[in-house]
């Protein structure tokens, strides 16, 4: 057991260590030369140009941390690739008889490859006569054996109940994807092709930085041991690493936590907050840096302690906030990747200090097959 964890307290911290390499692993075989150019190549797809050209509309299915790729995944594809997208929780998308129409493409996103939902939706949109893409990490497994196409993410075997690397190369999965579909629809120059590939390529360096910062999280993390409710906001895609910042906290160290899009607060979450609520307010999104302080303001004269996770540019922040910490500047579609670092990291430390058995907490499984 030790000898596996190569000299780290859990699975969880090493995993999370290995989220450079993960990404390295998920993009690089992807990426090649043609002709002097830069190309992204998924030979899984399967899929001429004219047919990626054809899609109309995608589904994405999943469950848990997946799904939360999945959340991302929307605002990524529909940004560069103009493609509506749709996501589900699979246990969901079942029983609502979804609507599938000619031309739209399921993707169902697991790590194990064995979550049942997301196996069974997988089922149903093929047995409608639909194309299914796995995103998946476990090669073998009954998603990826089953789907029609299977984009594998290189994360190697995860242990720790709580993803971490599996959910990184989902998103560095989801970026190539709709990458590539921006490309071939002509939605993109090449110098904007050009640019994304080396904020894609600089994403190891940036997280392998930001896991470096681990003390400071650990030590901010040790003040709130005792919190009752921590909540996460923001907007776009930072909502949707909110909600996978609060899942993390919420499945290991067992502090109730809730996630919430930020101009939604008023609509109830504010009644919430007392004297001294943390709430992590994650602001990378430079066109919603105002909308983000004035929220921050409105909690904050409600007596709550904030945490920013934000830009390196966004300085104005820290007047509003108690706290800030900054990831590196990196495309607005990518920054998923990086601020969700701090927020493992201060899961992860909240669940050491609280004594919690953070590799296998209670009435978890790593893989649920049960519907
Ligand atoms: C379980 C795990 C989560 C995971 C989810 C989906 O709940 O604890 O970490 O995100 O299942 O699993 P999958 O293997 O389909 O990604």
């Amino acid at each position: 057991d030790a000898a596996e964890k190569a000299g780290y307290e859990h699975f969880m911290l090493k995993e999370m260590y290995e989220q450079p390499r993960t990404i390295v692993d998920t993009i690089s075989p992807r990426v090649r030369d043609r002709n002097g150019e830069r190309e992204i190549h998924i030979e899984e797809l399967n899929m001429t140009d004219d047919e990626l050209r054809a899609i109309k509309k995608i589904h994405i299915v999943a469950c848990g941390s997946a799904y939360h790729a999945g959340v991302t995944g929307k605002y990524v594809l529909e940004g560069l690739a103009r493609i509506p997208v749709e996501v589900d929780l699979a246990s969901e998308f079942r029983y609502r008889n979804p609507l599938l129409e000619e031309g739209c493409m399921v993707i169902v996103i697991s790590q194990s490859g064995e979550t049942a939902d997301t196996l069974a939706a997988l089922r149903e949109s093929r047995e409608k006569g639909f194309q299914v893409l796995g995103i998946v990490n476990v090669v073998g497994s009954s998603i990826a054996r089953e789907a029609d196409a299977c984009l594998y993410t290189w994360a190697g075997p995860e242990i720790a109940v709580a993803t971490t690397k599996a959910y990184s190369a989902q998103l560095a999965a989801l970026y190539l994807l709709a990458m590539k579909l921006a490309k071939v629809r002509g939605l993109m120059s090449d110098r904007e092709f050009t640019a994304l590939l080396a904020d894609l390529k600089c994403l190891p360096d940036q997280i392998e930085l930001l896991l470096g910062q681990k003390q400071k999280i650990q030590r901010f993390a040790n003040r709130y041991l005792g919190a009752r409710d921590i909540f996460f906001i923001g907007r776009g895609i930072d909502y949707a690493i909110s909600l996978e910042g609060s899942l993390k906290l919420k499945e290991i160290s067992y502090v109730h936590s809730e996630a919430y899009a930020a101009g939604e607060l008023k609509h109830g979450t504010i009644s919430l907050i007392e004297d001294g609520t943390l709430v992590v307010a994650v602001s990378t999104q430079p066109e919603l840096y105002q909308k983000m302080i004035s929220n921050i303001v409105e909690v904050k004269a409600r007596g709550a302690f904030v945490m920013a996770v934000t830009n390196e540019e966004n300085k104005a922040v820290e007047k509003a906030s108690d706290y800030v910490v900054y990831i590196p500047q990196t495309n607005p579609y990518f920054t998923n990747s990086l601020a969700i670092i701090p927020l493992q990291l201060f899961a992860y430390y909240v669940a050491v200090g609280r004594g919690c058995d953070v590799d296998k907490p209670r009435n978890l499984a790593k893989s649920v097959t049960v519907e």
